[in-house]
C-alpha cells in the first residue's frame, strides 16, 4: 500500500464523556465489534474505578494498566482506526485535554437519562474551540431516560451544537424496541424480552415498505412517520464537509451495553470522519502527505518500575512516516535521536514497529529528554501549537522535608512536571516552588511518586490562589511596570519562564484586569 493510501485509511480519535455515561464500555464494543478483542471485560481495567476516588495507590496499579490502553488500535472495513484513550476521572482533566491535540475527530457519550453532564460540557468547549468534528451517541436506550428530542435540544443548548440526528430510538427503557437507523435506512429490533439481543434488522428505502407495518405496527409506524417529518423540518440535514468543519454533530442513539447502535455507530463512523488532517505549527501549516516526518508529545507515560525511570513518549504522528533507527531532531533540545524500539499500539498490546505513518501513535522510550509538546522532526525546526496548559484548580507550596535530598527533590519536580502531572509556578519574591494541579489527587500522586521514583520527600502546604493567569504586555509600559511593583507578591514563572499572575480571588482578578487594561490576563497559556 503507497504512502497517500496509508494516511487516507486511517482515522484517530477520542471517546468523551463524564464519568459514567458508558465510554469504556462503548470502546470495548468498538474493539469487539471491529473484531480486536474476543470478549467483553478486557478494556474494563483502563477506568480508575469510582471507589479509587482517594485511593491513589490503586492509581498507581491503574497507571500501569492504563499503558497499554492509551491507543488501541484496530482494523475495521480496511481502516486502521486510532481510539486514543482519555481518562475519565475528572482530576485528569488536563490529561484529556492533551490527548484531545492528537485527535482528528470524537465521539461525546452523553448519557439518555442524565443528558449533558458537566465534565461533557467542558470538554466539548475545548472540541468546540478547536473545530474538531464530533459525533454524538445517546447512550443508555435501554433505560428510562430524557425524551429523544428533548435531549437534542439539550445538547445544542448546553453543547452549543448544531446537531443532526443519524437515528431514532424506537420506545426507550421498558418500551424500547430497537432503532432506526436515517443513515443506514433501515430497522434493528430487539429479539428478546431481556433487550440484550438484536433480532431482526429490516432494510427499507421509504417508511410506506410494507414489512415495517408488520414488524413495528401501524402505531408505532405513525409515529414514527411523525417523527421523521419533525427531523425533517427542524434539523439541517447531514452534510460531511459541514460536520469536517466542526459546524454539524451528528446523533446517534443506542446502547453500549446491550451492542445496540454500535455497529451502526462504527460503519457511520468509518464513513465520515475524518482521516489525518494538517496540523499548525509556529512556523506553517504541515499537511500529512508531506514526505519528511514531524510529529509531536502529547502525552508521557512514567514506567511503572521505580528501579528504571524510563518514560513512554507518546507521539503522534503529523506528516512523513517515523522509521525505526532513524535519526530525528528535537527541535527544543537542537539535538538528534535515534530510537532503536519505537512502540505500536494493537488492541491491547504494543510491539515494535519499523514504520509508522501520520494519524498512528508511537510510543518512544525516554530517559528524559521530552516533555509535553515537543516537536520531532526530519530536520526542519517546527514547533507545534495547541498543547497550552491551562489554569490548575488547586494551588500548594511544595517543601523538601530531607534537606540531603534537594537534587532528587528539585529533578523528580522537574520530571513530573514534564510529563504532565501538574504545573510549577516558582514565585517572583523568593523563589518558592507552588504546584498547580487540577485535582487534589495528584498532590498525593506527586508526594508518592517523589518518594517512590526519586527518593525525595516532600509536604505541601496550602496557597489561596483562585486562578493563574498568563500575562501579556508592553515590558517598557509604566503600567506593566506598576503592575509588577505592585502585584510583586502574587507573580511568579511557569516552567517556561511566562510571567504568570496568580490571583488570590476572583475580585482581586477583576480590579486588576480593570486597573490594568493595557495588559492582557489570558487562562491558558498558549496566546
Ligand atoms: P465510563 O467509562 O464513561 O465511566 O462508563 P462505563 O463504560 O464504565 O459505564 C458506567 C456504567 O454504566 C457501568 O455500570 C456500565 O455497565 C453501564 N453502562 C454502560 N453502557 C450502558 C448501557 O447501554 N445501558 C445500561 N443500562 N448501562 C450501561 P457499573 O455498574 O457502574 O459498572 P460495571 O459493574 O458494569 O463495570
Amino acid at each position: 500500500m503507497g504512502f497517500i493510501e496509508e494516511i487516507k485509511r486511517r482515522r484517530t480519535f477520542g471517546i468523551i464523556s463524564h464519568p459514567d455515561a458508558g465510554k469504556t464500555t462503548l470502546t470495548e464494543k468498538l474493539l469487539l465489534f471491529g473484531g480486536a478483542i474476543q470478549e467483553a471485560g478486557a478494556v474494563k481495567s483502563n477506568k480508575i474505578k469510582k471507589s479509587a476516588t482517594s485511593d491513589f495507590m490503586e492509581i498507581e496499579r491503574q497507571r500501569g494498566i492504563s499503558v497499554a490502553t492509551s491507543v488501541l488500535a484496530f482494523v475495521y472495513k480496511d481502516k486502521k482506526i486510532n481510539i486514543l484513550d482519555t481518562p475519565g476521572h475528572k482530576d485528569f482533566a488536563e490529561d484529556t485535554f492533551r490527548t484531545l491535540t492528537a485527535v482528528d475527530s470524537v465521539i461525546v457519550v452523553i448519557d439518555v437519562a442524565k443528558g449533558v453532564e458537566e465534565q461533557t460540557e467542558k470538554l466539548v468547549e475545548v472540541c468546540r474551540m478547536r473545530n474538531i468534528p464530533m459525533i454524538v451517541f445517546i447512550n443508555k436506550l435501554d433505560r428510562e431516560g430524557k425524551d429523544a428530542f428533548d435531549l437534542l435540544d439539550e445538547v445544542e443548548q448546553k453543547l452549543g451544537l448544531q446537531v443532526t440526528p443519524l437515528s431514532l430510538p424506537i420506545g426507550m427503557g421498558y418500551d424500547f424496541q430497537g432503532i432506526y437507523n436515517i443513515w443506514e435506512q433501515n430497522i434493528q429490533i430487539f429479539q428478546d424480552e431481556q433487550k440484550q439481543t438484536i433480532g431482526k434488522k429490516v432494510t427499507f428505502d421509504t417508511v410506506d415498505d410494507p414489512e415495517l407495518v408488520a414488524v413495528i405496527g401501524s402505531k408505532r409506524l405513525d409515529a414514527l412517520k411523525e417523527e421523521l417529518e419533525l427531523i425533517e423540518g427542524v434539523y439541517p440535514p447531514f452534510d460531511r464537509s459541514a460536520y469536517l468543519e466542526g459546524k454539524l454533530q451528528p446523533v446517534l442513539f443506542g446502547s453500549a451495553l446491550n451492542n445496540f447502535g454500535v455497529e451502526e455507530l462504527l460503519n457511520c463512523f468509518v464513513e465520515i470522519a475524518p482521516e489525518p488532517l494538517p496540523k499548525a505549527s509556529e512556523e506553517r501549516l504541515i499537511l500529512p502527505d508531506e514526505k519528511k516526518f514531524s510529529g509531536f508529545v502529547f502525552k508521557i507515560h512514567a514506567n511503572m518500575d521505580p528501579n528504571h525511570r524510563d518514560r513512554l513518549a507518546f507521539v503522534k504522528i503529523v506528516s512523513g512516516t517515523f522509521e525505526r533507527n532513524t535519526p530525528y531532531l528535537h527541535v527544543r533540545h537542537n539535538k538528534k535521536l535515534k530510537f532503536s524500539s519505537p512502540n505500536a499500539f494493537f488492541a491491547e498490546k504494543k510491539a515494535i514497529v519499523d514504520i509508522s505513518f501520520p494519524g498512528d501513535i508511537v510510543g518512544l522510550h525516554d530517559t528524559g529528554n521530552f516533555k509535553i509538546g515537543d516537536t520531532l522532526t526530519s530536520g526542519e525546526h517546527l514547533r507545534f501549537k495547541g498543547i497550552p496548559n491551562f489554569s490548575p484548580e488547586h494551588f500548594r507550596f511544595i517543601n523538601n522535608k530531607d534537606p540531603l535530598k534537594a537534587k532528587q527533590l528539585a529533578k523528580g519536580i522537574d520530571q513530573l512536571m514534564d510529563e504532565g502531572v501538574a504545573q510549577l509556578f516558582i514565585l517572583n519574591l523568593n523563589g518558592r516552588k507552588v504546584i498547580g494541579t487540577v485535582g487534589a489527587l495528584q498532590f498525593e500522586v506527586i508526594q508518592y511518586r517523589l518518594l517512590h521514583e526519586y527518593g525525595a520527600q516532600c509536604s505541601f502546604e496550602n496557597l489561596n490562589v483562585h486562578k493563574a493567569c498568563w500575562i501579556q504586555a508592553d515590558e517598557k509600559s509604566t503600567s506593566f511596570q506598576d503592575f509588577q511593583r505592585i502585584k510583586q507578591k502574587f507573580l511568579a514563572k511557569d516552567k517556561s519562564g511566562q510571567l504568570v499572575f496568580l490571583a488570590d480571588s476572583a475580585f482581586s482578578l477583576q480590579m486588576a484586569q480593570e486597573q490594568y487594561k493595557d495588559l492582557v490576563f489570558h487562562f491558558t497559556s498558549e496566546f
